[in-house]
């Protein structure tokens, strides 16, 4: 399959996840098999006026390719001038936000708020279509509610704007992350367009892999079940879990590269919402999780990390 101009393996993309997939997240993923990740999503507005908060989203390490950025907006203008930006910046693609359900991103008409108005998410696409040569893809939900699925439409509707790739997750706004995905909408869409899809939404195993491939998609987007868990990406490729040693090589080279990417007190306080899912399952993680997330030094955590996992 190819997707974003890249010939791809396994099809094993890391999801975009505002708060978690910074590049320390994104480089432990690559290691381990995602051939494609996403930033956080960015502000085009705050892209357009180069705030702080922004220019520290696009912060990355050269190796950190490919790369799609992700933006959310409400203004085709903004949409336009913030991904000229981006292809300037050197992203290997440009992905629109139609799925974010925050109540801050839709009262303003952006993320899902754009499945239920068409014309303004057909304006969207097509400006930043029009503005950039690099790849497009859209990211949408199944719809806004219950009451309005509508992906097949906004599906036909984004074919004809000309963008290259279509990313599903389908639940609709009201579902949040909540409930089974609505697998059959992604039937729908696959019935309907000929662009690639790209199937997000609680993938966890090869048997959810393969039940999802059935219906048509073309690639695999993985999100929730990535976090403290970077080696799912081979696990989906048929290679083994972690064994205590790499976990807690991995644990120790996150915990450095947040440091790195934040300062030593960000980045120690940041490792607290990845220790949980790293030591899941094992015996002690509940007391190790209560003194982990209770330090704010790195010297400390990197302590009770090599002690906890030690062989
Ligand atoms: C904490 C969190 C942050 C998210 N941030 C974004 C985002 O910035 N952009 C986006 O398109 N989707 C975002 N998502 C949705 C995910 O990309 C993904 O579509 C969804 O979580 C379903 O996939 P999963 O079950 O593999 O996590 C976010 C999800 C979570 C849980």
């Amino acid at each position: 399959m190819i997707l974003y101009n890249l010939q791809l393996k396994n099809g094993l993309l890391l999801a975009p996840m505002s708060g978690y997939t910074n590049w320390p997240m994104r480089m432990l993923c690559r290691r381990f098999g995602a051939e494609i990740c996403y930033t956080e999503m960015i502000s085009a507005a705050g892209m357009v006026r180069r705030t702080a908060n922004t220019k520290k989203i696009l912060v990355r390490p050269a190796d950190d390719r490919p790369l799609v950025a992700q933006i959310f907006t409400e203004s085709p203008d903004e949409a336009s001038l913030a991904s000229r930006m981006l292809e300037d910046e050197g992203f290997d693609g440009i992905d629109i936000n139609m799925g974010c359900p925050v109540k801050k991103v839709v009262f303003k008409g952006a993320g899902a708020a754009l499945m239920k108005d068409v014309d303004r998410a057909a304006s969207i696409a097509e400006a930043v279509r029009s503005a950039v040569r690099m790849p497009v893809s859209v990211k949408m939900r199944a719809g806004w509610d219950t009451s309005s699925i509508n992906a097949v439409e906004i599906a036909c509707m984004l074919e004809n704007t000309g963008v290259d790739c279509l990313v599903l997750h389908p639940r609709t706004r009201s579902d949040m992350y909540r409930g089974t995905p609505r697998w059959e909408v992604l039937s729908g869409i696959r019935k309907s367009v000929s662009l690639p899809v790209v199937a997000s939404g609680d993938i966890r195993c090869t048997d959810d892999l393969e039940q999802i491939r059935v219906l048509g998609a073309d690639a695999f987007m993985i999100g929730r079940a990535a976090v403290g868990n970077p080696w799912i990406f081979r696990e989906l490729s048929g290679g083994p879990s972690a064994g205590i040693e790499e976990r807690r090589d991995v644990m120790l080279q996150h915990l450095d590269m947040l440091c790195l990417c934040f300062d030593e007190g960000k980045g120690v306080r940041h490792m607290r919402k990845f220790i949980a899912a790293y030591v899941k399952g094992l015996h002690g993680a509940a007391h190790f999780r209560h003194s982990a997330c209770s330090l704010d030094k790195h010297q400390q955590l990197q302590a009770v990390i090599k002690e906890f996992l030690k062989t």
